[in-house]
C-alpha cells in the first residue's frame, strides 16, 4: 500500500500525529533493510503503529509496540488496548506488529532484543523520556531515533536539552513540527546550535499551552492554534 492510502486509512484512529509526521515515520522505516525491527514506545490506539506497520511490511520489517495503556482522561486505560488490537487487525497487520504491554521504564532494564529504529512517544515527563532514550542502547551504530512532542512538551524538551544539546550520544537531524529525528552519533558544535535554534519554537508552544490552561482557546486561535490539544 502506498503512503497516501495508508494515511487515509488512519483518519478514523484517534491520536496525535500529523500527515507530515506520518511521512517522517514512513520514510524512516523505508530506509531499513529487510528483517529489521522498529520499536515504538507509546502506541495508544495505533495511529502511528499502523503507519509504521504498513511501512514495515513494504520493506520486510516488523514492529514491536510497547504501551502500558495507562488510565486517565487522555489515554483511556485498558479499553484502549482493545481499540489498539482492533485497529491493528483491521489494518491486516497482526503478523507485522507485536504488542508488548508494560511500562517502558520497567521493561527497559531486562530488555535484550536488538532493533533498528526507535520511536519514542510514551510518557512525556523528563525522567521517563530520558529513560526511554536509553532504549537506544539496542540500536546499531548510527541508528535513528524519532521523538514525538519534542520542543512542545516541557519534559521532553528539557530532556532533549540535557541529553542532546549538552549530551554526547545523540545528533539532532531535523523535525516535522514536534517530531524530531536524532541519530546515534557524537554531535558537533553546529549540531548543538541547530538544537538551540529550535528553542524559540518551543517558547511559542509554551505560550499556547498557557493560553489553553487559562481556557483562552479563542486567543490561541488568534495565534494560529486551533483545537483543544497542546501543539504537537
Ligand atoms: C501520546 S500517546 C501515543 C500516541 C500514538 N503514538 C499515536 O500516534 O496516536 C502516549 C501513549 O503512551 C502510553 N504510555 C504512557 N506512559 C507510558 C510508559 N511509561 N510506558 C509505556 N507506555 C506509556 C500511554 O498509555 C499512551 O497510549
Amino acid at each position: 500500500m502506498d503512503f497516501d492510502h495508508v494515511w487515509e486509512s488512519v483518519s478514523d484512529i484517534p491520536g496525535w500525529l500529523t500527515e507530515g509526521q506520518a511521512r517522517t515515520l514512513w520514510a524512516a522505516v523505508q530506509r531499513l533493510e529487510p528483517g529489521a525491527t522498529v520499536l515504538e514506545i507509546g502506541s495508544h490506539q495505533g495511529r502511528s503503529t499502523v503507519i509504521l506497520g504498513h511501512a514495515a511490511r513494504e520493506v520486510g520489517a516488523t514492529v514491536i509496540a510497547v504501551d502500558a495503556f495507562v488510565d486517565g482522561r487522555l489515554f483511556g486505560g485498558a479499553s484502549t488496548k482493545d481499540r489498539f488490537e482492533e485497529n491493528i487487525a483491521k489494518a491486516g497487520l497482526t503478523d507485522v506488529v507485536e504488542l508488548v504491554v508494560g511500562y517502558s521504564t520497567k521493561l527497559r532494564p531486562g530488555w535484550d532484543r536488538a532493533f533498528d529504529l526507535l520511536y519514542v512517544d510514551g510518557k512525556h515527563d523528563y525522567w521517563t523520556y530520558t529513560d526511554d532514550l536509553r532504549w537506544s542502547a539496542h540500536l546499531p551504530p548510527d541508528g535513528e531515533i524519532l521523538v514525538h512532542d519534542c520542543f512542545s512538551s516541557i519534559g521532553v524538551t528539557l530532556g532533549t536539552i540535557a541529553k542532546v544539546l549538552f549530551g554526547s550520544r545523540f545528533t539532532y537531524l531535523d523535525r516535522s513540527r514536534s517530531l524530531a529525528r536524532f541519530k546515534l552519533a557524537k554531535p558537533g558544535a553546529a549540531d548543538r546550535l541547530r538544537v538551540a535554534a529550535q528553542l524559540p519554537w518551543f517558547a511559542g508552544n509554551v505560550f499556547i499551552k498557557v493560553l489553553l490552561r487559562l481556557r483562552l482557546r479563542v486567543v490561541a486561535g488568534w495565534f494560529g492554534h486551533h483545537g483543544p490539544y497542546d501543539p504537537f
